[in-house]
């Protein structure tokens, strides 16, 4: 698949990331099906890109014409078939479960044209590993986006073992079009490199406060006033969400070893489903 033939993008996940990616698809001007299991979830993604459009048009950083432009080219959808039937690219954001990841593919791979491109917005899932359950794993790579995906400028591009030099070539020139900057991942490997970093800083800030070294205030002020960090530690892991931290950690712990042990400190805030912003309550207060 040419950059030049790719009209239509189905998004797999209407959640954070997935509400997220539609609109910036959308904003660039591509037609979006975007897809989860019930109308609720869809219900939920549309209203937040709704949401989303009309505070950027408030802040003058594009006009109302263009925020409705936007949220006319977003189809919300539950039938995978209709999602995927005309779609030149895939890009999924669902759980970040292999398992989920592995059978949503199976599914998709049924209902895709031949010649699209499937592109995982998985946080650290090996992309090799997904690639092998379709039948296609040449086109098929990471597009990892960044949360909130329409004000965070980096996408990686992950190179799974078998993903081909085209894909990844039409995927950057995607990214581009969509006013991101891409970085290519040379090599699949837990974390890629922007999580691979992230990840262990969210963890070391939470063993900081469960070893009683700091208060979670204290640390968040050095990292956000000292490391010059836009966020405090906790307030990233509230931003990203607790759950999809922990689960980018425990697999960096089954893979990478030891020194990704996941603190007790997240793992009790995801079995209170203190999940962060999106549920208005995490290591801070959102409500
Ligand atoms: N759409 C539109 N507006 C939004 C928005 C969205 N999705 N999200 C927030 N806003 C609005 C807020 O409502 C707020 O509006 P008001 O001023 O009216 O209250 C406003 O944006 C805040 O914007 P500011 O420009 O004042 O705030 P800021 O300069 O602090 O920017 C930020 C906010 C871009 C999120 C910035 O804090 C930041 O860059 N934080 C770090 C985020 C980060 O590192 N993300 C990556 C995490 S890692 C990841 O995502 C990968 C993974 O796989 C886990």
């Amino acid at each position: 698949m040419d950059f030049e033939d790719i009209d239509t993008i189905a998004v797999l996940g209407a959640g954070n990331m997935g509400h997220g990616i539609t609109e910036v698809a959308a904003l660039a001007g591509y037609e979006v099906r975007m897809r989860d299991i019930k109308d609720e979830f869809v219900q939920n993604g549309y209203d937040n890109i709704e949401w989303s459009l009309n505070k950027l048009a408030e802040k003058d950083q594009l006009s109302q014409e263009e925020a409705d432009a936007a949220l006319d080219r977003v189809t919300p959808l539950v039938d995978v078939q209709e999602a995927v039937g005309d779609a030149d690219v895939v890009i999924e954001a669902v759980p970040e479960k292999m398992e989920i990841k592995k059978d949503v593919y199976t599914e998709v791979e049924e209902h895709a044209p031949d010649e699209a491109i499937f592109a995982t917005n998985t946080s650290s899932l090996s992309i090799t590993e997904l690639s092998e359950v379709t039948e296609r794993p040449e086109q098929f790579c990471g597009m990892h986006f960044f949360n909130p995906p329409v004000r965070m400028q980096l996408v990686e591009v992950i190179t799974g073992a078998h993903t081909a030099e085209e894909t990844l070539e039409t995927v950057e020139a995607l990214a581009e079009d969509f006013e991101k900057t891409p970085v290519r991942v040379r090599k699949d490997s837990p974390g890629f490199i922007v999580n691979r970093i992230l990840v262990p800083l969210m963890n070391e800030a939470a063993w900081l406060v469960h070893d009683d070294v700091a208060t979670i205030a204290e640390v968040d002020s050095t990292t956000k006033f000292d490391m010059g960090l836009p966020m405090g530690s906790f307030e990233l892991s509230d931003q990203v969400g607790n759950d999809v931290g922990l689960h980018v950690l425990e697999y960096m712990h089954e893979v990478l070893g030891e020194a990704y042990e996941p603190c007790p400190l997240i793992e009790e805030k995801v079995e209170n489903e203190e999940l962060g912003k999106k549920t208005g309550q995490g290591f801070y207060d959102y409500e």
